[in-house]
């Protein structure tokens, strides 16, 4: 996969906030505090592939989900689409761009229009992108139903009417409508009931491989991110720790924080169940970065380096690199 062409590139992107009590201190005269929601975040994503995002809440997940689908634009550094910078795009390419790139949101109570059946939901999206000329719609409407197994009577009820699980099909099938090329879905099941969870989550999975989708599934549920993607990226303080193989992440983690996330999560091994790492020392604030590795103030392995020098991702082996100053991290012994 590493000589394929990414179809979205992220190279180094920054994206600020202004802090919660900026006002007050402009107006004791003090410079404002900025939130680094993302810092220099780089990575690439594959045609077809599952890119999972992990990390704990504040790190900056949504706020990169959103950069992708150009709800935000970042401050600095550039996203490619197919190789072509999102943030200059001519209107015909822009238009083409929001409908080959969709976002899924969280919460399928607010992001579906109370007024409108599912029939004139599906319809708008086809219409908007001229998907289907007008006496095709109706059964375009029926495929989509379908794709999401939801039953044909769906199209003339209104989302209130339906489960949060199957709001969040709705969800899809309006995004699926456009035949979109990627699909950023950010914490898609985390507002529905486990037991409901993985179905959705299923269903994602089937059409990934159907429609040979590039996913980019974003989720602090480490259980549902190693079922659904083929690579992970995990984020810390908006920025990027480790990114791998999902298998070589779950498996071998080669940085001190994605060791951490793993010993907290008691699913995914019970075994090795650990509450000392990852819950240790305080979370720092992103309006006060430390300067060095953003992990150094939780981090076990902490050494003088760690606090005055970033680290920067490296290479860990194949499609496996982690921004670690401890290279050998994790690493398994060749000579054993
Ligand atoms: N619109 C905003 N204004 C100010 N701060 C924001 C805004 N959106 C996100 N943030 C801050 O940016 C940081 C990253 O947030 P977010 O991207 O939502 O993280 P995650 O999705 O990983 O929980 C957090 O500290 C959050 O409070
Ligand atoms: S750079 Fe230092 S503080 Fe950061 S994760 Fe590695 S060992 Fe820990
Ligand atoms: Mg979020």
């Amino acid at each position: 996969m590493s000589v394929a062409t990414p179809i979205i590139s992220v190279d180094g992107v920054t994206k600020r906030f202004a802090g919660p009590d900026s006002l007050m201190r402009r107006l004791s005269g003090k410079p404002p505090l900025a939130v680094h929601a993302l810092n220099e975040v780089s990575l690439d994503v594959y045609r077809g592939e599952t890119l999972g995002i992990v990390g704990e809440s504040g790190c900056g997940k949504s706020t990169l989900a959103r950069c992708l689908v150009r709800l935000l634009d970042p401050d600095g550094g550039v996203i490619r689409f197919e190789g072509k910078d999102i943030s200059h795009l001519k209107p015909s390419e822009r238009r083409l761009f929001n409908r080959r790139v969709q976002m899924i949101f969280q919460d399928p109570y607010s992001s579906l229009n109370p007024r409108m059946t599912v029939s004139q939901i599906l319809g708008e999206a086809l219409f908007v992108h001229k998907m289907r000329p007008k006496g095709e719609i109706p059964n375009r409407i029926a495929e989509l139903l379908e794709l999401v197994r939801l039953p044909q009577d769906a199209a003339g009820r209104y989302p209130h009417e339906f489960s949060g699980g199957q709001r969040q099909r709705i969800g899809i099938a309006r995004a699926l409508a456009v035949e979109p090329d990627v699909i950023v879905a950010d914490e898609l099941v985390s507002a529905l009931d486990v037991s409901v969870q993985a179905q959705v989550v299923n269903l994602l999975l089937q059409l990934q491989e159907q429609l040979h989708l590039t996913v980019i599934f974003v989720a602090h549920d480490l259980r549902l991110v190693r079922h659904i993607s083929h690579r992970v990226a995990v984020m810390y303080l908006g920025q990027v720790m480790e990114i791998s193989t999902s298998e070589a992440l779950f498996t071998s983690p080669r940085h001190p924080y994605s060791k951490a996330l793993l010993d907290a999560a008691p699913e995914l091994d019970p075994a090795h169940r650990s509450r000392t790492a990852a819950t240790r020392g305080e979370l720092p604030s992103p309006l006060n970065l430390p300067p060095g590795c953003p992990f150094a103030g939780r981090c076990p392995h902490t050494f003088d380096r760690c606090r005055v020098e970033r680290p920067m991702l490296t290479s860990r082996g194949p499609e496996h690199r982690a921004a670690c100053h401890l290279t050998d991290f994790g690493a398994v012994d060749a000579s054993i």
